[in-house]
């Protein structure tokens, strides 16, 4: 089995020099208008200083209706253009690879926030979202393909489409909450023809030199795990992707469904054959040993988020014997001399119980 060490190559784009990604985190230090802040860009810059072989941005919305966070990266227009090339020319200085993670909040986007009702695959009582129109569906693929071409001109190496956590790509695979009776709604192959439309429309305007990633996570927000091992099969069998990310929210968690109860979510996904394509997972990673043995079930690249945070440079102390990683909480000194500007560490304190100490 590899070490964390070993470079991992991909289809299309430069090998990563190791086998750590950044997680895409979302830090509401971007400007209201989503342009980039300095303070984006030192967080982001400071992780690819530190070894990650993958930099992921945070999720930046691909359409202005499909914000779902205050200070969230834009990349929606070419107004934000001059920050991401900033901010791409720094990271792949660095010799990361460098992605920006594409998003869209649909009917989690605040109505507050992008001052109007948010859209969703159809009409959603419970957060008020409206049903996108077929035309409008069009525009939402049109719009991913859109921000992907900004990023190559930004001089990213990839982009990964945020298929995970309820998001506008996730409602519409979700049987739940998508009750459409157009092409995007009912058999499988309809609800998850918002996602295969996007990567296609990618391929067809980026040519080979873009990465693609597809992030999808396996439970809740009405996704079944058989299910996603169907998208996550005709992912690979698609030709068009070069990295699946699982976000799992623990690598080691059995997997609640019947047919799986046996196996963990790692073991469900990295048992799926999947040819060329190269396979992440996320989830309480935390100590060396975490990486190791994830590595050691077959995934390709070790995804580390809230450790990440806690060590801006956790590749470089990864080989160091003895090496034991901060838990939380930590004060808020902790996390400013890793590079966190207020707004972030305020982020994690109000959403993420037990990880700021008082
Ligand atoms: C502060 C924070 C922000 C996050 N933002 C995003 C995001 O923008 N996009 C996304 O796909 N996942 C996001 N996630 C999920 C992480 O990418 C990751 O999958 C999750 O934190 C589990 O990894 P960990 O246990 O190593 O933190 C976020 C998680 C945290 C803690």
């Amino acid at each position: 089995m590899p070490t964390p060490f070993d470079a991992v190559t991909f289809t299309r784009g430069p090998a990563m020099s190791n086998r750590l990604m950044l997680a895409p985190l979302t830090n509401q230090q971007s400007h209201a208008d989503g342009t980039l802040s300095d303070e984006e860009h030192h967080w982001l810059t400071l992780r690819a200083q530190g070894g990650f072989g993958l930099t992921m941005t945070c999720a930046a919305h691909v359409q202005a209706v499909g914000q779902g966070f205050a200070g969230q990266l834009g990349i929606f227009g070419d107004q934000h253009l001059a920050g991401l090339t900033r901010l791409a020319t720094d990271l792949v200085a660095t010799g990361t690879v460098a992605y920006v993670q594409l998003h869209h909040a649909g009917n989690r986007a605040p109505a507050a926030l992008v001052g109007t009702d948010p859209v969703c695959p159809s009409d959603d009582p419970d957060t008020g979202a409206r049903a996108l129109t077929t035309a409008e569906t069009e525009q939402v693929v049109a719009d991913f393909v859109a921000a992907a071409g900004r990023a190559q001109r930004a001089g990213f190496h990839g982009v990964e489409l945020h298929g995970a956590h309820g998001y506008l790509i996730c409602q519409f695979l979700s049987a739940d909450l998508n009750r459409r009776t157009d092409r995007y709604g009912g058999s499988l192959d309809n609800r998850s023809r918002l996602l295969f439309e996007i990567v296609d429309g990618i391929r067809a305007e980026c040519g080979d030199d873009l990465a693609v990633a597809v992030r999808l996570s396996p439970e809740r927000f009405g996704m079944q795990i058989d299910e996603v091992c169907e998208v996550y099969g005709r992912l690979v069998d698609c030709g068009k992707v070069d990295l699946i990310d699982m976000s799992l929210w623990d690598v080691d968690r059995r997997a609640g469904d019947d047919a799986h109860h046996d196996r963990t979510l790692t073991e469900v996904f990295s048992e799926l054959p999947r040819g060329t394509v190269r396979l992440g997972v996320a989830g309480k990673i935390h100590d060396p040993s975490d990486v190791q043995r994830v590595l050691d079930h077959d995934v390709d690249v070790a995804v580390l988020g809230r450790v990440a945070i806690l060590h801006h440079d956790y590749p470089r102390h990864l080989g160091e014997p003895g090496f034991v990683p901060r838990r939380p909480p930590v004060d808020r000194g902790v996390l400013a001399a890793e590079g966190l500007s207020p707004a972030f560490i305020e982020y994690m304190a109000g959403n993420f119980t037990g990880f700021v100490s008082a």
